[in-house]
């Protein structure tokens, strides 16, 4: 779907608008060519319910779908949520936008963090990784619903995988930390304990893509598995290697969550915009 217009409406004037900048501040406001602004989602004919002092998005009709994400597929990333008298979009990520851009409307998948390290369970060592994580995942249409820290133990990090999936019902669980090869290290045996299948491509190619990074990246034993409608993924600890771990498998996560969940059965028929 495209974006059919852009508005801005101050008092009783509609301002159209071809290429916008939308940004958010540090509020959580969407601002519009840097003010802000209140943003609603309009369907074609429906400008006049517009709020004053507010910008409106015209997108077809079937755009309208609540919580979902609209991607541009590069940086602009809205969420679509109730609001009065018209549905809202929040920014999640800014970027330039223009009338006439494809949109694409990704359904929201929840996402678990969870932080593997002793030091960082007892509030020694500030954990960078978790929410390094988090803004990682954000641009995929992905909302972090839990997030905790746990010390390096294999029952501790087995029951909190358990619970976040079972009853959870998270979508995407990541960890990070307790990949390596100390003795503390056991988040990998925590997965397989939980595990009702493997995903073996996700430890491998994180690690292929790492290791032209760097060679120590063939001692993370970061992997990856099934649990009910759940892929729980392992990364390494360091907030630069999880970053790196997380972006090698980030083009084909979505797809791969969308095919557990069955809200996707075909795999390579419709074309997913990945730039
Ligand atoms: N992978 C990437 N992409 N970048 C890195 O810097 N560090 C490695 C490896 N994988 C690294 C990486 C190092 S030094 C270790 S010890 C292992 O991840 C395990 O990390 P963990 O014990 O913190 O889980």
């Amino acid at each position: 779907m495209k974006v059919l217009a852009i508005i801005e409406r101050s008092t009783r004037t509609f301002l159209p608008h071809t290429l916008s900048y939308v940004s958010i501040n540090k509020a959580g406001e969407s601002a519009l060519n840097g003010t802000e602004k209140p943003f609603f989602l309009l369907s074609p004919g429906e400008r006049e319910k517009l709020p004053e002092k507010s910008v409106g998005f015209v997108l077809p009709k079937d755009a309208l779908k609540f919580s979902y994400f609209l991607s541009s597929g590069e940086d602009v990333l809205f969420r679509i949520l109730e609001g009065n008298p018209l549905p809202r979009l929040s920014v999640e990520q800014g970027g330039f936008i223009s009338v006439s851009h494809r949109m694409q409307l990704l359904r929201p998948i929840s996402v678990g963090i969870l932080t593997v390290s002793d030091k960082g369970s007892r509030g020694e060592r500030e954990d960078l990784s978790g929410p390094a994580l988090a803004r990682s995942v954000k641009p995929l249409g992905m909302f972090v619903e839990e997030v905790a820290i746990v010390p390096d133990e294999i029952g501790i990090i087995s029951d909190t995988l358990t619970k976040w999936s079972d009853t959870g019902r998270l979508n995407l669980i990541l960890t990070t930390g307790g990949t390596g090869l100390s003795k503390r290290d056991v988040t990998p045996e925590a997965l397989l304990s939980v595990a009702e299948k493997h995903v073996p491509g996700i430890g491998e190619t994180m690690r292929s893509v790492s290791m032209k990074i760097t060679s120590k990246a063939m001692l993370s034993r970061g992997c990856a598995v099934i649990r009910g409608e759940t892929l729980i993924i392992a990364l390494p600890g360091s907030e630069k290697a999880a970053e790196e771990c997380f972006a090698a498998i980030a083009p084909a996560l979505r797809h791969g969550i969308e095919i557990l969940c069955g809200w996707d059965s075909e795999c390579g028929s419709r074309p997913h915009h990945h730039h």
